[in-house]
């Protein structure tokens, strides 16, 4: 059984369905299954947009209705009494404007300021998540593709864990394909003591497998050769199987280099871990009926799709398609995960439907995509360069990561020092806050975007000062964390004993914003876009701006009430950097 839906004390969307649940059975007792329609207001700060789907649901069956107007004034004067709302109203064809109490709305931030962010954390109907993503091609190449891939899905893990599910971070590498065969044979040729082969003696592993490709292509002997050493690799004979693990390691070196680079955790099962179960999942699913025979190989038919799912090559070997569906079940009845998520290019995404669509036919998965337990194919857009192609760099065709990552850092580093901080900040400093900015900002460019667009990868715009970017947003940070010390006020005791008042316009509106942390958190969980919470921090900062620019601070009368309003806009920022897996800054 699922999780108990528990109480969302900082979710005010859902105590507001909460509230408008009542008001909408009270209003339409007859009507049955009508869910609380509860939005963010064009004139209050909520609305209810019920009236208009009951009307529709009684006009002409004898109501006592005469408009949706009336209807929304109904569900108005049966809204449950609620210290959280200072005054309904209704608007338009029946929306119900609500505006929320300013004393409450205070009072939930100093709750939040005493008992932490994580009580304003969601509450998903699962314990354990599977986050697949990164999940590179051992030996062919890590792309951009495979960066987005990283950081959109440490994202999604990290949004998932800080609701309290418990996630399995899976990187799915490709260890197991049939270009083992040509780079085995061709490590064997170039290395015939293949113990003393090392990292440095390979060198750069992806001109290693263009060389042995070529190899491949051009020579038929050689081809020949590559292709036994595949089922002498797959058949488990150890000299091969060592050859591949050397091979494999190289890899994992090189990737690793990038995790940890951008600070992210992955646990590798790859395909060749799933390898041993495939016979017998294929075979469950041969007795359900599922596979049938064609053209040599054995697949799958489904509704829907013009190809078939193969599962069996002709030649006797398992596929991409194999590996999935065994992953799939693994991860179901052995890792006993309740939402699976696979972070991909969109170009995949047949693929996934189709083998989500084998496992719904076999009884594995529910028909109704949005129950539990759950699979979900996170697609992104391609990266391209500023010349809306493909991203590539001006030498190779290829562009390697790291390089990417350590351009980002020099050049956030050049800009720290053009602003005089070498001479300020210890070396270590400078180096931490350029690699905080410059890895901060490849990360929230790719993040901002909605996913499923393509994206344009630019050092120019990414670390631009001003704008949507990491280095305004951890600027912006900064000077909130340098106001606070700057009032030599102990913030820790001032949170216990403080009080905070929302009587100016800049002062409600940006706890009206902060207040609605919770409910965005956990919209860009259930919709898995990234982009939600970068919107959602985007606009904080502004508002946050807005709030500085006509409320003075320090020496005001206000100043507590104030200070207590930067603290919490601060500790929120930190908590949406730390949900983008960027490092905060607190002195520029
Ligand atoms: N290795 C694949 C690629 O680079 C991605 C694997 C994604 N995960 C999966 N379970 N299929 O395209």
């Amino acid at each position: 059984t699922m999780a108990a839906n528990q109480e969302f004390t900082g979710n005010l969307k859902r105590q507001l369905e909460k509230l408008f649940d009542v008001s909408v059975k009270a209003t339409a007792p007859d009507v049955p299954g009508v869910k609380p329609l509860i939005d963010i207001g064009k004139f209050g700060d909520y609305q209810c947009n019920n009236a208009m789907g009951i009307w529709a649901k009684i006009k002409g069956k004898g109501t006592q209705f005469k408009s949706p107007l009336a209807v929304g004034q109904a569900l108005m004067t049966s809204v449950p009494a609620s210290e959280m709302v200072e005054s309904c109203s209704v608007a338009g064809p029946g929306f119900v404007n609500v505006v929320l109490s300013a004393k409450w709305m205070a009072k939930s931030i100093e709750n939040m300021l005493i008992d932490g962010i994580d009580t304003w954390a969601p509450a998903p109907p699962v314990k354990r998540a599977v986050v697949d993503f990164s999940s590179p091609n051992i030996a062919k190449e890590m792309h951009v593709g495979h960066l987005r891939s990283t950081i959109i899905g440490d994202t999604i893990a990290r949004m998932l864990e800080f609701s309290k599910v418990e996630v399995l971070r899976r990187n799915h590498v490709g260890d197991w394909g049939t270009q083992f065969g040509m780079l085995i044979e061709y490590l064997f040729e170039k290395f015939p003591d293949t113990d003393s082969v090392t990292e440095t003696a390979i060198g750069d592993l992806q001109a290693f497998y263009k060389e042995s490709k070529s190899k491949f292509d051009s020579d038929p002997v050689f081809k020949e050769k590559a292709q036994q050493a595949v089922v002498r690799l797959q058949g488990g004979d150890p000299i091969y199987r060592k050859a591949w693990a050397k091979i494999c390691e190289i890899s994992r070196t090189e990737f690793a280099m990038v995790y940890k680079r951008l600070r992210v955790e992955l646990e590798e099962k790859g395909e060749s871990f799933y390898n041993p179960y495939i016979p017998s999942v294929i075979e469950e699913l041969n007795s359900k009926g599922l596979v049938e025979e064609s053209e040599g190989a054995r697949v799958i038919f489904l509704e829907g799709f013009n190809i078939p799912l193969m599962v069996v090559k002709s030649d006797g070997g398992f596929n991409y398609a194999s590996t999935d569906l065994t992953a799939l079940w693994y991860r179901l009845n052995e890792e006993k995960a309740e939402w699976i998520i696979y972070v991909t290019d969109v170009g995949q995404q047949q693929h996934f439907n189709m083998f989500f669509k084998a496992a719904r036919k076999a009884g594995w998965l529910p028909e109704s995509d949005k129950t539990y337990p759950r699979v979900d194919h996170v697609g992104f857009g391609l990266v391209v360069g500023e010349d809306k192609k493909r991203f590539r760099t001006r030498s190779t065709d290829v562009v390697r990561l790291v390089d990417l990552l350590d351009e980002a850092k020099t050049r956030s580093k050049t800009a720290l020092i053009e602003r005089g901080k070498d001479k300020e900040w210890t070396p270590e400093k400078l180096d931490q806050t350029a690699e905080a900015v410059g890895y901060g900002a490849v990360k929230y460019a790719d993040l901002k975007n909605n996913r499923t667009t393509n994206y344009q990868f630019s050092f120019d715009e990414m670390l631009n000062d001003k704008g949507d970017t990491a280095v305004y947003l951890l600027y912006a940070h900064a000077r909130i964390s340098s106001i606070i010390t700057k009032s030599g006020k102990d913030i820790d005791e001032l949170k216990k004993t403080g009080k905070l008042a929302l009587d100016h316009e800049g002062e409600r509106a940006l706890a009206l914003h902060l207040l609605r942390f919770a409910e965005t958190v956990e919209e860009a969980c259930t919709t898995l876009l990234p982009s939600v919470l970068c919107a959602y921090l985007y606009e904080l900062s502004n508002r946050y701006t807005t709030f500085y620019s006509n409320c003075q601070v320090i020496g005001s009368p206000e100043e507590t009430s104030r200070l207590l309003l930067c603290e919490a806009t601060a500790i929120v920022m930190r908590k949406c950097f730390h949900l983008l897996g960027i490092t905060p800054v607190y002195k520029i």
